[in-house]
């Protein structure tokens, strides 16, 4: 088959090695892809996977490039093209493409009908209320003690949450989003949650439409510095599993989210076919859903892939066609670690074009892989292009091995400014 995979971070790095790892998969594309993607190799024929500059939100270049080549399958990674509607345009067109369609995808895309869903269908998740007007906002406030999560509505790369703790900081808080459009116009329409407390874990599940097949756990490090000090990112680094739920548990707050969730998208006919990533706080009174987002988490595809024994190619076409019900998913019972090496400067303003070193000395240590998330080739050499630059991930029998050989394997690489954080899994080592 030949597949196109839209994105080019690390995530999307991590889904390109996995599916260049099927035997079915006889040549690949993917759009914009990263210096890391384009050094994958198809493990059916040896060919090279090709990158194409194109943008992956590019909506009408990306099908003009389809339309021309005709992939077997179109993979929509990331949650911009996915929000804007690029599986329903490639299925329109013919194009079979795999990630939930432009209504599905609201689940990320408006916090507010995520929340509202919640609420209709028993979903557990914080108490909360949704505003337009920057005073009816403030007098909820006032009514947590300002001890709230303020959360624009629409999609802001992953930021437009502040998290306030008295009613002064809410209000400006309120007043950033609302009023100074910090987020843009994601803040004309704002959810209000209480502010919980507890261990935070993300949970996956691959979704048919009918049928949804949980992932193991994992936990990201959203702060910038050790301790969960600075400013919030897009991730800094990942382990999975999380011991802080055994697999029975799991598999209790598994059902007690994605079951009514489920059911709520069957009676309000919404056919999501994709991966549906809740983000749950674990508090005194039970699990609590914080937001739900529909795509591959990033990091957390970085430790879920090296993990996962299935072929993932099968795995998206079971569900894409609706026959998740057939299938198992397997995981090695290795944990997996992701160390994220950042810009310096990151999640603020950073240079860009230094050059890395170390990346194949890295990448040749045993059960350990390099994923490229900014990083480009220019003169021949790989150099820094983003603020999240490369993770690197390790596997093996238990979790302070792997992060061991995570943080052994950073060490071999070196570029200008490389930021790590330290103590990525500690929450796990206790
Ligand atoms: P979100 O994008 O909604 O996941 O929010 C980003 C981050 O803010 C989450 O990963 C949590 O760490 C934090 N957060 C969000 N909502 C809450 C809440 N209701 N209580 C405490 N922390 C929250
Ligand atoms: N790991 C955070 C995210 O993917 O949104």
């Amino acid at each position: 088959m030949k597949v196109l995979v839209v994105g080019g971070g690390g995530r999307e790095h991590a889904v390109v090695w996995k599916l260049a790892q099927s035997e079915r998969v006889s040549r690949m594309w993917c759009a914009p892809g990263n210096a890391g993607i384009a050094g994958e190799k198809l493990a059916s024929n040896g060919s090279s996977v090709e990158c194409v500059p194109i943008g992956a939100k590019d909506l009408a270049d990306m099908l003009a490039f389809a339309k021309a080549e005709k992939p077997d399958l179109t993979v929509v990674v990331p949650d911009d093209p996915l929000a804007l509607g690029m599986v329903d345009l490639f299925e329109e067109n013919g194009l079979p493409a795999w990630g939930p369609n432009q209504r599905a995808a609201r689940f990320e895309a408006s916090k507010v009908f995520s929340q509202e869903f919640m609420e209709r269908h028993g979903i557990p998740t914080a108490r909360s209320g949704m505003f337009s007007d920057a005073a009816e906002a403030k007098a909820f406030a006032r009514s947590l003690q300002g001890r709230c999560a303020v959360k624009a509505d629409g999609l802001a790369l992953g930021k437009g949450v502040l998290l306030t703790e008295n009613i002064a900081d809410a209000e400006v808080a309120i007043d950033e989003i609302m009023t100074e459009k910090a987020f843009g116009d994601a803040g004309a329409e704002i959810v209000i949650q209480e502010l919980l407390s507890g261990m935070e874990v993300s949970l996956h599940a691959l979704v048919d439409g009918r049928t949804g097949c949980l992932f193991p756990t994992s936990q990201d490090h959203k702060r910038a510095l050790d301790g969960d000090a600075g400013l919030n990112t897009g991730g800094m680094g990942t382990y999975s599993p999380a011991p802080f739920l055994s697999d029975d548990e799991l598999e209790t707050v598994g059902r007690q989210v994605l079951d009514p969730w489920l059911k709520g998208c069957e009676e309000e006919g919404i056919d999501f076919k994709g991966i549906l990533y809740p983000g749950v706080m674990l508090t005194a009174d039970g699990p609590k859903v914080l937001e739900f987002n529909a795509r591959f988490g990033d990091p957390e595809t970085q430790v879920y892939l090296p993990r996962l024994e299935n072929d993932l190619l099968e795995l998206l076409l079971a569900s894409r066609e609706g026959r998740l019900g057939e299938v198992t998913m397997r995981w090695k019972p290795e944990v997996a670690v992701c160390v994220v090496m950042a810009s310096g400067g990151y999640p603020q303003s950073y240079e860009k074009g230094k050059e890395i070193d170390g990346i194949a000395e890295a990448d040749a240590l045993p059960d350990t892989k390099v994923f490229h998330a900014g990083t480009k080739f220019s003169d021949g050499r790989v150099v820094t292009n983003g603020g999240r630059v490369l993770g690197v991930t390790a596997w093996r029998g238990d979790l302070a091995s792997a992060r061991d050989a995570a943080y052994a394997a950073v060490a071999k690489i070196r570029f200008e400014g490389a930021h790590v954080r330290s103590d990525i899994a500690a929450k796990g080592l206790g």
